[in-house]
């Protein structure tokens, strides 16, 4: 039963059981900040059991897509010495939310085994959680599993609930203990039953995992019971594959086979048993999927794990002998084996081939430095030596080395690696890193009185008490006229700069006197410093003030925040769900985003967003912002960035078609932002794009002023605008066949003058020679101008020269009859070197000049009698 089956028939199973099949979801959670990669199938569930989220079904079943490389589960090292370790996987898995519990999950999960996948039941041995009484008697009683093939484990690994038996996604989350099911591969095979001390052999494999979700446990390990008891399993696909295509090695599955097949053919390697085209073949999938799923390579969190990923399979590449780009060729195969199953992988498998590439491309050299380095190392080292941590950490500062690939590299070979000296040299540069780091000024001011109430949402006008001053980073009493300051209000309309948004500016007026703000800018989290000038008398501490933003400029920059929310959703319709946003600037004038895309925008997808975003903005749908729990907000499909910090509660902003968490102020409706324009797209950095818009009066004033150029060039042609385009056309053609007209005439000219230069050749010796200087001829033509004569001529040498901007061009012709006696190339150098230039050429055609134009008429003259000495 090929891979593919074995996915249909589980999910086909359940769905006859009345599950509903759910699509994987991201391998990035998006619903739980603390978890770095989905890692099973019930993450996305998680707040289902719970009771915080609910769903209009209380059964479900998926092939969820997980990665365990970091973070609880890390199985990264393990890949490729193993015969079932992976990064990523598909976990095939049933889920009730409060509906079915222990009996039917154990009865369901027997059936598909037995059943549908045919497997004899003698082969399957099962666990239960030691004091699961009721999954056990289950197992013996109804589904009549002999006692001796079930097996209670305890809390086996030293705490309470550490235990095989008992699940957990993360150190909290929900949680509960469970029941496996094992299958045995048979007395040929070493190993023995689970809890024996041979467990760890090959004999007896865990194939699914049934948990039965009952608690969920918070930071300080307190087990909340949830509010219906739930079911969540897993079975890993390729070790069921595995089994029903009776092989013992994850690796052998169909495929498995056909990656490595592929990972084969671009090392160039030809045993097809190497370990290092495991470690590809795993590290493309899990690869693949991260990009998909809007990981880019990066030096933190995620990324760096992508890029630690991506090096380890390089590595092992460079190991297979392999040291030019070829990883990303995997893509293809890849697709050709998954795409089906995920067709979001096979929609974006050019973006992920071409973010591979890149990182390959940039991790090539630095492979082979690096390779050699440490090999001189390990070298030097002897049998079983231990390699220092300075060196390991050198390795990942200078040359990328990702401390695990430094680690791979030296357990292959037999060696130790210092890892708590590789630790502390880390530490030590960042401490340095931090001691030279500076603080924006605004961030020191001293400030100890109330918060700032922000009301800048619901109105740009407001009267305000002003709380502290500043002149030079200093607090002060008073602020007299001309002096620049930051002063802080008790309540301000006046918005902040974050989230890319920028600070308003506007005035503050007092009794006679007024305060220029420039810029608003945070001093303390919830502490607003306007930032700007006394233009009228002063201001002290405690003054009344009406505090008044400039109202155009925040609307214009309110238009360009709302039209960014619309554009980003926009991107991700038309470019795919790898668009992620990494980083945005919202002003009067624009919004610039930066976001993830391998590729550049294309004009006809940047014509698809602009009209999507247009026909959100004629929607004119209001605008609603509404304060909630982050995790409520999630939940709700809010897009939270990824990167970004979030408190507990969060402002989610429902524009048009997208929902985002934000703070920034927005307009009422999105009819609003008026007309919304991209004006340029451009790559800022590797995978990362970048477009800038235009709304409102910036757009309107865009069109404009395109429309006067266009009315211009049409007045110029002659033309109206809607024909402009034809007549450019036209008058491209008739200029091209203008000419090529010109071409022609010239062509004729020079024949015709060469006719009647022709008559001017003289006989040395019985041989026609033609030694001139022409007057204003192009340079360009005296070639052709020579072939004209040697035809004319019939038998005969030529000489022309002409001068143009102080220098003079040379060119002689000889006919092939008397090529023997006098060779062009020797006539042209002859003349040259008199003129203070060189030349040469074939025997027969040859070109040369000089810049000594005074020579010239004595060095053609004499042409004569250079030839006469030759014939
Ligand atoms: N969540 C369970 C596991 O991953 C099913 O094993």
């Amino acid at each position: 039963m090929k891979v593919a089956d074995i996915r249909q028939k589980f999910l086909h199973f359940f769905e006859s059981k009345g599950h509903t099949i759910v699509p994987s979801s991201s391998l990035v959670p998006g619903n739980d900040p603390t978890l770095l990669f989905t890692n099973s199938g019930m993450v996305q569930f998680k707040d289902v059991f719970t009771g915080k989220e609910t769903r209009p079904y209380s059964r479900a079943t998926t092939s969820q897509r997980c990665l365990r490389a970091g973070g609880k589960h890390n199985d990264l090292e393990n890949v490729g010495y193993t015969a079932r370790h992976h990064t990523f996987f598909e976990m095939l898995g049933n889920f009730s939310f409060g509906d079915y519990f222990k009996q039917d999950a154990i009865r369901y999960g027997w059936e598909l085994l037995t059943t549908v996948y045919g497997l004899p039941a003698e082969k399957l041995w099962v666990t239960v959680y030691q004091e699961d009484d009721e999954a056990y008697d289950i197992w013996l009683k109804e589904i009549g599993v002999p006692a001796e093939r079930i097996i209670r484990i305890g809390d086996n690994k030293g705490a309470r609930y550490a235990s095989d038996n008992f699940w957990q996604m993360a150190d909290t989350g929900p949680c509960g203990p469970c029941s496996e099911i094992f299958y045995d591969h048979g007395p040929d095979v070493w190993g023995g039953p689970p809890g024996s001390p041979e467990e760890d052999g090959d004999r007896y494999i865990e194939v699914w995992n049934l948990v039965f979700m009952q608690f969920e446990r918070d930071q300080q390990g307190n087990m909340t019971p949830l509010p219906r008891p739930c079911v969540d399993t897993g079975m890993g696909l390729e070790r069921i594959a595995a089994v029903l295509q009776h092989v013992h090695s994850n690796y052998e599955i169909d495929l498995f086979q056909n990656l490595i097949k592929a990972a084969a053919r671009e090392t160039g390697t030809s045993d097809l048993t190497n370990n290092s085209l495991k470690v590809i073949a795993d590290h493309i999938r899990a690869c693949s999927f991260m990009i998909v799923d809007g990981v880019i390579p990066g030096n933190v969190g995620r990324g760096y794990v992508l890029r630690r990923i991506i090096r380890r399979a390089l590595r092992h590449g460079h190991q297979l002998g392999k040291t030019t780009p070829f990883f990303h060729q995997l893509v293809t195969d890849l697709v050709e084996q998954m795409g089906e199953a995920y067709p979001e992988l096979a929609k974006s498998a050019e973006h992920v081939a071409s973010v591979i590439r890149q990182e390959e491309v940039r991790f090539q050299e630095t492979l082979v430095n690096g390779m050699r380095i440490l090999n001189d190392e390990l070298a030097a080292l002897g049998k079983d030596g231990v390699l220092d941590g300075q060196t390991a950490f050198r390795l990942y500062d200078t040359f990328g080395f990702p401390f695990d690939l430094t680690a791979d590299v030296c357990r292959e070979r037999g060696f130790g690696v210092d890892q708590a000296g590789y630790d502390q040299a880390m530490a030590h540069q960042k401490a340095q890193a931090k001691a030279s780091g500076k603080f924006k000024m605004a961030a020191n001011l001293q400030y100890e009185g109330a918060q700032t109430r922000f009301e800048g949402y619901e109105h740009l006008q407001t009267s305000a008490t002003i709380q502290a001053l500043y002149v030079d980073g200093t607090l002060v009493d008073a602020v007299q006229e001309g002096q620049d300051a930051i002063v802080v209000l008790d309540t301000t309309p006046f918005y902040a700069e974050s989230g890319g948004q920028v600070g308003d500016s506007g005035t503050l007026t007092g009794f006679g006197s007024a305060f220029d703000v420039v810029d608003t800018q945070k001093i303390q989290a919830n502490v607003f410093g306007h930032h700007g000038a006394v233009s009228l008398g002063s201001l002290k501490v405690g003054d009344q003030v009406q505090a008044l933003v400039d109202t155009d400029r925040r609307q214009a920059t309110m238009r360009n925040h709302s039209a960014t929310h619309l554009l980003h959703k926009a991107l991700k319709q038309v470019l795919g769900e790898h668009v992620q946003q990494r980083g945005s600037l919202v002003d009067p004038d624009k919004t610039r985003f930066d976001f993830s895309h391998g590729a550049p925008v294309t004009a006809t997808q940047i014509r698809d967003v602009e009209a999507i975003v247009n026909n959100e903005v004629l929607a004119n749908n209001a605008v609603a912002a509404r304060v909630m729990a982050f995790d409520d907000a999630v939940a709700d499909g809010a897009m939270a960035l990824f990167g970004e910090k979030y408190g507990d509660t969060v402002r989610v902003l429902d524009i048009g078609f997208s929902r985002e968490l934000c703070g920034g102020t927005h307009v009422a409706r999105t009819g609003d932002i008026g007309l919304f324009k991209i004006v340029s797209e451009g790559g800022v950095g590797e995978g990362v794009r970048r477009v800038e818009a235009i709304t409102g009066h910036n757009a309107f004033g865009w069109v404009q002023n395109l429309n006067a150029s266009v009315q211009q060039a049409a007045a110029i042609l002659k033309t109206s605008p809607a024909d402009l385009v034809e007549r450019t056309r036209l008058q491209q053609e008739q200029l091209r066949a203008a000419e090529k007209e010109m071409d022609r005439i010239k062509a004729k000219l020079a024949a015709a003058s060469s006719a009647d230069l022709s008559s001017q050749a003289v006989q040395v010796k019985g041989t026609q020679l033609l030694a001139l200087v022409v007057p204003n001829a192009d340079p360009k033509s005296l070639r052709g101008l020579i072939d004209n004569l040697k035809n004319t001529l019939k038998s005969g040498i030529v000489l022309l020269a002409t001068e143009s901007d102080g220098k003079v061009s040379v060119a002689a012709g000889v006919t092939q009859d008397l090529t023997g006696k006098v060779k062009a190339g020797d006539l042209v150098s002859h003349v040259s070197a008199q003129i203070g230039g060189k030349g040469g050429g074939r025997p027969d055609m040859a070109m040369g000049g000089g810049t000594d134009t005074a020579a010239l008429p004595g060095a053609v003259a004499g042409v004569q009698e250079w030839v006469e000495s030759r014939l």
